[in-house]
């Protein structure tokens, strides 16, 4: 059986061609692009650094309170975030609606967030699914604020009427992905929070990119934190950590969230072994992310100097690690300028001396996403810029032609 099953193989790897180099070809030999993913900053991997904590991270069973390197991240979040307790939890979007099932207790209690943050439109309704909580979406300006009036305006109206759900919570979010990673202002926190108080309601900030926040505003986390009841802190994103985020708060509040975290399944076990790589994560984190926001002013001013066809930027948006491109004329869309930067072709290795894809994410109607990283360099920005510089050249071309600009189908990746 086992000789006839090693013949079979046999006879297969030499059809293949396999290790005698008798395959050829057919055609051209195929490009292998330079590959820059710009889609999020969820992207990145796990360095070096942090595969050697992760492996040699001191474990145990967290459910018992028992792993030394999960009490360590919790202890040094808390601390980071001049909160009196952390809860490591799997992912953001766990720790968004422990916040908002442990703030909101009454059946029918409602939290106000904005219409296009990350709680509203991408968590899949959990605060109605799971927590039963009705929510009141504000529109976000765009620099990611509320209106104040509006907010209290939408308050008052609730607290003086019997048929209005009661308004338990405010949700913020900072940095505000949708509006590009835009910074909420220190001043605007602190109206924010006179506000709570005034009407007696909790503050969460979704804060997956706080730590850009920080780094933008020069600031320590917890200047930030101090106008929030909790916070949530992503060390998927920015920090290059394969997984997990930490939900922090008052003692109190975080017993209670231990709880919520166990009803939704995610108490975890042996996790310090991703706690290790978040450690390593939050290390020289602000140097880190200032060279990812460094990156994408460069990148956004760049285009704006080269004042291309098609594509512009709004250099006032940029302000961490996420520039939104904006495509006029609606010829080629998004999704289609996305696949010209993805492709790659002889004409561009001819006329700029790279073949490299580019991985961006069509936002919007109008808008491309670019997302920089630990995993993207000053040269991939470099290469970034001249690839759309390439191909809004290109497209342009065709346009003047008459013709629709279509992407190569040579490589890509
Ligand atoms: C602002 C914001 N909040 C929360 C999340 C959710 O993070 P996670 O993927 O860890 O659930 C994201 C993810 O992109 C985000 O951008």
């Amino acid at each position: 059986m086992l000789a006839a099953r090693s013949a079979l193989r046999r006879r297969w790897l030499s059809a293949a061609g396999a290790g005698t180099g008798s395959v050829q070809p057919r055609g051209p030999p195929r490009l292998s692009p330079h590959v820059v993913d710009l889609r999020s900053d969820t992207v990145t991997q796990p360095c070096p650094a942090m595969r050697r904590a992760m492996a040699r991270a001191a474990v145990g069973d967290d459910d018992y309170g028992e792993d030394p390197t999960v009490n360590e991240l919790q202890r040094v979040a808390a601390g980071t975030l001049g909160m009196e307790e952390a809860l490591f939890v799997p992912t953001a979007t766990m720790a968004n609606l422990i916040a908002v099932m442990c703030h909101c207790q009454r059946r029918g209690a409602q939290v106000i967030l904005g219409r296009d943050s990350h709680l509203h439109v991408y968590e899949h309704g959990g605060v109605a699914q799971v927590a039963g909580v009705h929510s009141q979406a504000l529109p976000d300006l765009p620099d990611g604020t509320f209106d104040l009036e509006l907010l209290e305006l939408t308050v008052r109206e609730a607290h003086g009427s019997r048929y209005h759900p009661r308004p338990e919570l405010v949700c913020l979010e900072n940095t505000h992905s949708s509006a590009g990673g835009r910074v909420l202002p220190l001043a605007y926190l602190q109206q924010v929070r006179g506000l709570a108080d005034r009407h007696g309601l909790q503050v969460h900030m979704d804060g997956a990119r706080l730590m850009n926040a920080a780094v933008a505003q020069n600031v320590e986390p917890a200047r930030i934190t101090q106008h929030c009841d909790s916070v949530s802190l992503c060390f998927s994103k920015g920090l290059g950590a394969p997984a997990g985020a930490v939900l922090a708060g008052r003692r109190d509040f975080v017993a209670e969230a231990w709880r919520m975290r166990k009803l939704l399944g995610g108490g975890m076990r042996q996790a310090g072994v991703l706690a290790a790589a978040a450690l390593v994560g939050l290390e020289h984190v602000g140097v880190k992310l200032r060279r990812d926001h460094d990156n994408a002013w460069r990148f956004a001013e760049g285009i704006q100097e080269l004042n291309l066809p098609l594509c512009s930027v709004n250099l006032m948006a940029v302000e961490t690690n996420i520039v939104m491109v904006n495509i006029s004329g609606g010829c080629p869309s998004p999704a289609e300028l996305c696949e010209h930067l993805r492709a790659v072709s002889r004409e561009e290795l001819a006329k700029t001396g790279h073949a490299v894809s580019v991985l961006l994410f069509p936002w919007s109607a109008h808008t491309v996403r670019a997302v920089w990283h630990c995993d993207v360099s000053a040269r991939d920005t470099e290469l970034t810029k001249k690839k759309l510089e390439f191909v809004a050249r290109k497209c342009q071309e065709k346009l003047t032609l008459g013709l629709r600009p279509t992407p190569p189908s040579v490589g890509g990746a």
